[in-house]
């Protein structure tokens, strides 16, 4: 099977405190403020490729997006993340977050008879788990959105890399995101509940650099560096619309189309939204 989702385009986040959500993400992580709206209590980012990071305070009686209150969607809380970095710039993330006063960890990920992979593992102010990864800009495992190019100054961040996203019913979802929505499942791991889906046509190795895009999936627990899958998160993806809804009308779930896309909420209370292309910076 040919999977319609083709690229992973933005993720939105529950925060506590807008303003030190906002500082944190633009003056430590780099990333270019796009619009803030203290009322509504929202604000977009944007990556070097074009992706998008937004944040959402919750305020009682308001919605922060009418649109998408339809499926009651809301920012994803604790949600474990990845953002990538080009692969040489490592030292230079650990000098920036070290100037930042941010504490953080680092897993090699690579299996013994490949070059290590750190992922350097630290903190948002809202709890949510933020990773850095290495990505090789000439490997030929391309993404549809290509990451951006690198800042120069800050810490190197060139894309959005991963986001992991906790269901309680692991055999349910397992079923769900392939025939649900077309989601290309790699693999799992043995030790863990734990599934792996490529952000593209077809399941690829993870690992070794590749600029690939990936929703991990699992049950809630708490995984490296102490992280957590991400509840009740939106997530915006790059898709062949029209298939992915076939799909999703199939299976019977609560949807909506629109002008801009379709938007699902999961029966998990992720929404998850497709649209053919990425939105203009
Ligand atoms: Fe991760």
């Amino acid at each position: 099977m040919t999977s319609p989702i083709r690229d992973l385009l933005s993720l939105t986040l529950e925060v506590n405190h807008l303003q030190k959500a906002r500082d944190f993400y633009e003056k430590v992580i780099g990333l270019q403020v796009l619009s803030f709206d203290e009322d509504q209590g929202n604000c977009t980012l944007g990556f070097p490729s074009g992706q998008r990071l937004n944040l959402w305070m919750p305020v009682t009686r308001q919605q922060n997006s009418e649109r998408l209150s339809r499926v009651r969607a809301r920012g994803g809380t604790h949600v474990h993340w990845a953002m990538q970095i080009p692969r040489g710039t490592l030292q230079r993330a650990r000098e920036h977050l070290g100037q930042s006063g941010i504490p953080w960890q680092e897993i090699n990920l690579a299996s013994e008879d490949q070059p290590a992979d750190i992922g350097l593992y630290f903190w948002d102010p809202a709890f949510h788990g933020l990773e850095l990864r290495e990505v090789d800009l000439q490997d030929e495992r391309f993404p549809e959105v290509p990451p951006g190019d690198l800042p120069e100054t800050g810490l190197p961040v060139v894309g959005l890399r991963e986001v992991a996203l906790a269901f309680e019913d692991y055999q349910g979802m397992k079923e769900r995101l392939p025939e649900a929505y077309g989601f290309a499942f790699l693999k799992e791991m043995e030790e863990r509940n734990f599934a792996q889906f490529t952000l593209g046509p077809e399941p690829e190795r993870d690992g070794l650099f590749t600029c690939r895009r990936w929703l991990y999936a699992w049950d809630p627990q708490v995984g490296l560096a102490d992280m957590l899958g991400g509840e009740h998160a939106t997530v915006q993806f790059l898709a062949d619309v029209d298939a992915v809804e076939a799909r999703v009308k199939q299976a019977g779930l609560e949807h909506f189309r629109d002008q801009t896309g379709l938007v699902v909420r999961d029966p998990e209370g992720h929404v998850f939204e497709f649209v053919e292309e990425a939105p203009n910076a």
